[in-house]
């Protein structure tokens, strides 16, 4: 059975600018935060502290940070792949932190530098100083069902590494198809196995929409017991360490998709759609999303 509520965690921000080559002023990227925020967006995932030189386009999140007129009962959330990004993240107050590791040996190597098990162990003393300062930590897990540079994954790996961010304390684990090459039997296997080792009400699902096929594995998901989903705004997006990675699923789409199945959510429709134009027309492209380019035409 499908649930009756789902929490959209929107990403844009983060995964939806970190891509982009045209760079965007910090103001701009507040002036989204907020405008998604007034939207009813409850959770937003604003920026990450990782290295300037890896990813450019983050560069600037302390000013982001910094500069959001926050709104009670929203999460600013960031990612902090390491110590330094955590220290970052705490001077901006940021309410959450996201640490990211990945089912695949390659991927973990080329997006963080690092084996899995040495990011795990980077991992452990960020999540002892979060739990210092009461904030909540998120887990990542990427390449849930195909590597860039591995292939198929297999679901017992994802599993295996799922637990083990659950077991060192991330409150959610967000299974993320960082190719988009899923499809309904992968994605199900896939969350058979991690919801073995990890509740399904800890689990959030973040697909990337490169083969098209993110609705409908988010249908699946829900069908699966999810109700956590992450998304970004006009479907921006992708992970600069995985080559032919598109957007990741545009919220308007899956607020679009929970409307019709009479899912809440929160989040209004039309200051959704304007900030996915507002963002849109900053990068000179039209949104990566059906949903919004039709409201847009109408
Ligand atoms: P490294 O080179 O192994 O780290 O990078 P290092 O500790 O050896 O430090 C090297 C340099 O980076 C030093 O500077 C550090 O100060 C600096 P230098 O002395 O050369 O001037 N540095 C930092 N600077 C700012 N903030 C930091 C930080 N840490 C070190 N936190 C590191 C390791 C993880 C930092 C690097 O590989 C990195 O930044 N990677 C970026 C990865 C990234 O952001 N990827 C995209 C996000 S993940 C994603 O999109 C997937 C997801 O959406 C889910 C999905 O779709 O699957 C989450
Ligand atoms: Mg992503």
């Amino acid at each position: 059975s499908l649930p009756k509520q789902v929490k959209i965690v929107e990403v844009g921000p983060r995964d939806g600018l970190q891509n982009e080559a045209k760079l965007i002023s910090a103001e701009d990227k507040i002036s989204l935060i907020e405008q998604l925020a007034n939207a009813g967006v409850s959770y937003i995932e604003s920026g990450s502290f990782v290295s300037p030189k890896w990813v450019p386009q983050m560069a600037t999140s302390t000013d982001v940070f910094n500069g959001i007129n926050r709104l009670d009962g929203i999460t600013y959330a960031a990612l902090t792949p390491n110590m330094k990004g955590f220290e970052s993240a705490i001077a901006v107050n940021a309410d959450e932190v996201a640490i990211f590791g990945a089912a695949s040996e390659s991927f973990s190597q080329k997006n963080i530098n690092c084996s899995i098990d040495e990011s795990l162990e980077r991992f452990l003393p960020v999540i002892a100083a979060a739990k210092q300062h009461g904030l909540k930590v998120r887990g990542y897990v990427s390449c849930v069902v195909g590597c860039p540079y591995e292939g198929d994954i297999a679901p017992e790996q994802v599993a295996i590494v799922a637990k083990k961010l659950f077991d060192m304390g991330c409150y959610e684990i967000s299974l993320g198809d960082t190719i988009g090459v899923g499809t309904v039997h992968s994605v199900k296997a896939m969350l058979d196995a991690v919801s073995q080792q990890v509740p399904i009400e800890n689990i959030a699902v973040h697909f990337h929409d490169t083969y098209g096929q993110a609705l409908t594995n988010i249908y699946a998901a829900l069908s699966s017991g999810v109700s956590v989903v992450d998304s970004a705004i006009a479907g921006l997006g992708g992970c600069p360490y995985a080559k032919g990675a598109s957007g990741n699923v545009a919220t308007e789409d899956v607020v679009y998709l929970l409307n019709g199945l009479g899912i809440k959510h929160g989040i209004d429709f039309d200051k959704l759609l304007q900030a996915g134009w507002f963002i849109s027309d900053k990068l000179d492209k039209a949104p990566i999303s059906k949903v919004s380019n039709a409201m847009r035409a109408k």
